[in-house]
């Protein structure tokens, strides 16, 4: 089965869990770049105002055809309570090329529940398992154990 890791990470979280990923599953990985800056306080204001109106933005050129992979696993940051711009445009304009999904995100402390659903609806497909860790957790290197576990959910849907 191909697999493909993609994910956007502005300060290095969700891409520290995206390659402990990639690394266990042997399976390629797409960052998605943002050509909007997000850096300093102008950035970190601009990505939470963005998030928060559901915009999109426009993405660096992709490496990776999701329509060439069986599995893509789609992992973002949570951005004032939601998905981040990136991620969300990287769902927009590709939904149609996914065939089977997975979600993960990283977050402070904001429940994952309502941004894993609006991933769902943006893609327009069920995923088959759900990973969200806490930046705490993905900085101190306490996330092996959830993501071994996400990686085992994973394994029995796709041979169901
Ligand atoms: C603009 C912005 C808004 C954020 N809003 C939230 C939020 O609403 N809830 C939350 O739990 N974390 C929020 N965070 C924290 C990030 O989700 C968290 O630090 C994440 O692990 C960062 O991932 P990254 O290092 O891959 O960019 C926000 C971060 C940024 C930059």
């Amino acid at each position: 089965m191909k697999i493909l890791v993609a994910f956007y990470s502005r300060s290095g979280k969700t891409k520290k869990v995206a390659e402990a990923i990639s690394e266990i599953l042997k399976c390629d990985k797409e960052e998605i770049f943002d050509i909007k800056s997000r850096e300093g306080i102008p950035g970190f204001l601009s990505a939470g105002t963005d998030a928060n109106l559901r915009r999109l933005t426009a993405i660096k050129e992709i490496k990776n055809n999701p329509s060439l992979y069986d599995l893509v696993i789609i992992g973002t940051p949570i951005w004032s309570s939601n998905i981040s711009t990136p991620i969300r445009t990287y769902l927009f304009l590709y939904k149609e090329k996914f065939k089977k999904i997975a979600f993960f995100c990283t977050r402070l402390g904001t429940d994952a529940e309502k941004v894993f659903a609006d991933m769902k609806n943006l893609s327009q497909k069920t995923p088959l398992a759900l990973l969200e860790l806490t930046s705490r957790e993905v900085a101190r290197d306490q996330y092996m154990q959830k993501i071994k576990e996400f990686i085992k959910n994973l394994k029995e849907e796709i041979v169901k």
